[in-house]
């Protein structure tokens, strides 16, 4: 007789470990290592700000790596059913990860669009010498002004067009699985994407004044270990950068093998990042220490914020140095490889999270998942008041989104729901790496108190005075609106039911049963190895 577990559709899986640690590899280093870091650091102090930066990473960052790890692995399900099989009143919290990654795919695709577009005018040299500046906002993005003209609906078709293919790429490689579509792009981009990134890299160290810019990335300035919304940004880093609360390690780590070591997979991943992030630190202070040298100014003046750094910065290198065509189709197309690998990740959280509620195949999920966001990007993004948009829903969704629904499920997890001890055990069972008092101390405990008292700072700053200088109108729509609404749909999705086959999902026995020691899914043959071990459970 066919009961639900034997019903239970068949989940996909990655190739293997090493495809997995490519593509948790892909997910994490993306526009955050390239674009946001450098920055990010360069603002914390230089070189001391490696001290918060290493903290966060050893005491959050890995920690809650293992965390998410844990629960996609021990529960076997999108966001939303692995948390709803550890218990079923936390549901939410996945469907809340789930919305964050509806809100960073829109804007995130857009960014992969504009350095796509750089890619092919830094071939070209298309903005003409000292004129960086304005080829960016008034000629590329034909920027509006929100205060003035409200939302603009104005198309701009050299930003529309390439948002367009970037989601016609995505939407191919989600639409052929995780297996054949997300581990083979990750497979053959991550490789490539090293390789440029390693070029580009040493190509910027030999440009004149290349030292002046790594001295002033480098050098200390220890008072900025003082300043505790130093301490803030390198945990706020840490978390994007690493993509860890939003759902993608827990979609990921669904898709191993029972037997797998994780806690070895995570450190590989983890350091990997910090490797990316440092060394695109080191090229891209390199080309600005290139910049300043040839401006005569200090490398100070010229390091800007992440958007005018990529796309204002970079171009003037590209116009003034020897080669600079070539260390510009390297920049942007990294940032391209860099970012589609990590949409993809994003992506897959909200896919794989509709796949299990509605018990749909993968390519009706895909289309019904891509098609309409894609259209809310395009329409979005490609007008005239992108860029504020898209600097508020950032800001946003990453301090009220990330940082919050992280520090809800910690404590959910941890507190009300006391599983650490549980997720301890399932991480130690195969693992090379054991975690023991310490880690149960560092999520539980560290993780909590670090994560309110970054977000209230947060409140406090962003209430103070309206962030950015927007109406206060638009910051209520694209800022806190935007949050709150996130919340209030997450708990209306939870109460949906889940449909046809999917239920079977939910069944404790199948609960029971994925727990088997000897289960051993295999992506060819889960049916079969399904049948026979539920079968024995189910007569246990
Ligand atoms: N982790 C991804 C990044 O750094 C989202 O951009």
């Amino acid at each position: 007789m066919a009961n639900a577990i034997t019903d239970a559709p068949k989940r996909e899986a990655f190739a293997s470990r090493n495809v997995f640690i490519l593509s948790a590899i892909g997910s994490a280093v993306g526009l955050g290592n390239i674009w946001r870091f450098p920055y990010v650091a360069y603002e914390g102090g230089g070189g001391a700000f490696l001290i918060p930066y290493l903290c966060a990473l050893l005491t959050a960052g890995i920690p809650l790596l293992f965390f998410d790890y844990a629960i996609g692995h021990r529960f076997r399900g999108s966001a939303p059913l692995a948390f709803r099989r550890m218990h079923r009143a936390a549901e939410p919290l996945g469907w809340w990860q789930v919305l964050i990654c509806v809100i960073i795919s829109v804007y995130y695709a857009v960014i992969i669009a504009w350095a796509a577009m750089y890619t092919w005018f830094s071939a070209q040299l298309s903005w003409g010498a000292g004129n960086e500046n304005d080829f960016f906002f008034t000629e590329f993005l034909q920027m509006g002004d929100v205060a003035k003209d409200g939302v603009s609906t104005v198309f701009v078709p050299q930003v529309g067009i390439p948002l367009l293919v970037v989601w016609a790429v995505v939407v191919v490689i989600m639409a052929l699985g995780v297996k054949r579509g997300i581990g083979r792009a990750n497979t053959i981009l991550m490789p490539l994407l090293t390789v440029m990134f390693i070029v580009l890299v040493v190509q910027s160290l030999f440009l004149p004044g290349a030292m002046e810019g790594l001295n002033s990335f480098f050098t200390p300035d220890w008072a900025a270990l003082a300043d505790p919304g130093v301490w803030a940004s390198a945990y706020g880093h840490i978390f994007f950068s690493l993509s860890v609360a939003f759902g993608i390690m827990v979609t990921y780590s669904s898709y191993l093998k029972r037997r797998t070591d994780l806690t070895g997979s995570g450190l590989v991943v983890g350091f990997a990042n910090s490797a990316f992030e440092i060394l695109a630190g080191i090229g891209v202070f390199a080309a600005l220490g290139f910049m300043a040298a040839a401006q005569g100014s200090a490398v100070s003046e010229v390091a800007s914020s992440g958007i005018g750094l990529a796309f204002i910065a970079f171009p003037t290198i590209v116009s003034q140095a020897t080669g600079g065509s070539i260390i510009g189709v390297l920049f942007f197309g990294a940032l391209v490889f860099a970012g589609v690998t990590s949409l993809i990740s994003v992506l897959e959280v909200i896919v794989a999270a509709l796949q299990d509620k509605l018990g749909w195949g993968r390519v009706r999920t895909t289309i019904a998942v891509t098609v309409p966001l894609a259209l809310i990007s395009i329409a979005l993004f490609s007008t005239t008041t992108a860029l504020a948009v898209l600097d508020v829903a950032d800001a946003f969704v990453n301090s009220f989104g990330i940082m919050a629904v992280a520090l809800v499920a910690v404590v959910v997890v941890a507190w009300l729901l006391r599983r650490l001890p549980m997720l301890a055990e399932h991480l130690n069972r195969r693992s090379s790496f054991r975690v023991g008092r310490v880690w149960i101390l560092l999520v539980g405990v560290l993780a909590p108190v670090v994560l309110g008292y970054l977000l209230v700072n947060e409140i406090i700053a962003k209430t103070a005075e309206p962030y950015g200088g927007y109406p206060a109108w638009f910051l209520w729509v694209f800022g806190w609106g935007m949050v709150l609404g996130l919340v209030v749909v997450a708990l209306l999705l939870s109460a949906l039911p889940w449909k046809g086959r999917s239920r079977a999902k939910l069944d404790p026995e199948y609960d029971r049963f994925l727990a088997e020691e000897q289960y051993e899914p295999d992506a060819e043959t889960g049916a079969v190895a399904v049948s026979t071990t539920a079968e024995k459970g189910a007569g246990a």
